[in-house]
């Protein structure tokens, strides 16, 4: 029997919550991510609410979803410490390297993971690549900055970069999808795209890496380490 992308996002939403039980304890903060498969992890959470302190979200999406299902969610500056985030991501490669932003959410959830002990990536399999480049890399950039920052991505080798249409982050700025990186050292690129003045955040996850991998498939749900 296959199984959809839909269906997958679910197994894997449920084996997380079973992957982070370890972590429940009466003051943990959970970090949680933004997208479909994170909006499945929150729903597979919720009955566990009263075993966990809270959760700081990485999205106004999220934060809502949290909130509906009754579960705390604190600001990040109210928390010192986090055991885990759980998130899922656009691409994801044997180095446990993502690109992230579909959703439109990367640098809220490049901080919260920056807290965080453990990063938890949580995925169809359709998400797993041998080499990032397929998804196009979203940059969120300073509204004045975008066309600045197009022609520097440009000298870096970018091919195409397009603003995303009508879009407009959780912090008021805009997002650029860049194509054409070469893409062999990824967290060199990531450095050499943060030093860009005017970009905010690059959704290339790849200085810090996920700490684990749970990628759902047709046979099951494979934990995958670096
Ligand atoms: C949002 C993200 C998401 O994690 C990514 O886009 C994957 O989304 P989905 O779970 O809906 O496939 O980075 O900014």
């Amino acid at each position: 029997m296959s199984l959809s992308q839909d269906q997958l996002k679910q197994q894997v939403a449920e084996a997380a919550v079973a992957y982070i039980r370890e972590f429940f304890t009466a003051d943990a903060v959970i970090g949680v991510g933004t997208g479909s498969t994170a909006d499945k992890f929150i729903d597979a959470l919720a009955p566990y609410k009263d075993q966990f302190k809270g959760t700081v979200a990485s999205s106004e999406r999220t934060a809502a979803r949290l909130q509906a299902h009754g579960i705390r969610v604190f600001e990040l500056n109210e928390i010192d410490s986090m055991p885990v985030y759980v998130d899922g991501a656009d691409e994801v490669n044997p180095k446990l390297q993502m690109i992230k932003g579909g959703g439109g959410a990367l640098t809220r959830e490049k901080i919260v993971a920056s807290v965080a002990e453990r990063f938890v990536c949580i995925v169809d399999d359709s998400k797993w690549v041998t080499h990032l480049g397929r998804f196009k890399i979203p940059l969120e950039v300073i509204q004045m900055a975008k066309h600045a920052v197009t022609n520097q991505l440009k000298a870096l080798g970018a091919s195409e970069v397009v603003e995303r249409s009508g879009f407009i982050t959780d912090n008021g700025h805009p997002i650029l999808d860049v194509a054409g990186f070469q893409l062999a050292d990824a967290a060199a690129l990531e450095q050499q795209i943060n030093q860009i003045p005017g970009v905010v955040t690059c959704g290339l996850f790849a200085l810090r890496p996920a700490s684990v991998v749970l990628m759902a498939a047709p046979q099951g749900v494979k934990v995958i380490t670096a």
